[in-house]
């Protein structure tokens, strides 16, 4: 059983990661107002993942016999100054997400909540996955610059990122109560 704090703070990152989907979303409306398409379905794929993070951690709560609870979600900005803006504004928010994590799993320690704490190792590795591939689309950004043909090339190149499930992340419960996986809904 989840204790009051704990809930409130998963239900405060919940929100941090709805506004993330929000976010990457407005990016890939951006990009594509740009005509940078696989800009913009990079950052598709990116607010996919995000929804995903958080319906994971409502899931939890609600599992762990708490209250999820949605919370109003911020307006993300609209457009940025240049493809490289876009990508560091990425950048430096999933650092700061990092940080966030990392106060959430102190709450789980302060309130002795071994479950809770276990729980969020997962979003511990995801932002270090989450981290690396910023890092790596903002280099590729950087080096190309003002170079239109090279940002060309970055653009393709991040349009080919495709949207993965997480192994253990169930998106329709109910089906698969029934015993109808989401591979069976798909034939
Ligand atoms: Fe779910 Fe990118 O933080």
């Amino acid at each position: 059983m989840l204790s009051e704090q704990m809930n409130e703070a998963l239900n405060v990152q919940a929100n941090r990661e709805l506004y993330s989907s929000y976010l990457y979303l407005s990016m890939s409306y951006y990009f594509e107002s740009i005509r940078m398409l696989g800009f913009a379905s990079w950052m598709r794929v990116q607010a996919g993942e995000e929804l995903v993070h958080t319906m994971k951690m409502l899931d939890y709560v609600a599992s762990a016999g708490g209250r999820a609870k949605m919370l109003a979600v911020e307006a993300p900005q609209l457009s940025w100054a240049s493809p490289g803006a876009a990508f560091q504004h990425v950048w430096n928010h999933e650092r700061a997400v990092t940080g966030l994590i990392h106060a959430l799993v102190n709450v789980a320690i302060a309130e002795e909540d071994e479950a809770t704490k276990s729980f969020l190792q997962w979003y511990v590795d995801e932002q270090v996955e989450e981290e690396e591939s910023s890092d790596d689309v903002l280099n590729k950004v950087k080096a190309a610059g003002n170079d239109s043909a090279a940002l060309q090339a970055a653009d393709r190149e991040l349009g080919s990122r495709r949207f993965k499930f997480p192994r253990d992340f169930e998106i329709f419960p109910y089906a698969a109560l029934q015993g109808r996986t989401i591979g069976s809904l798909k034939k």
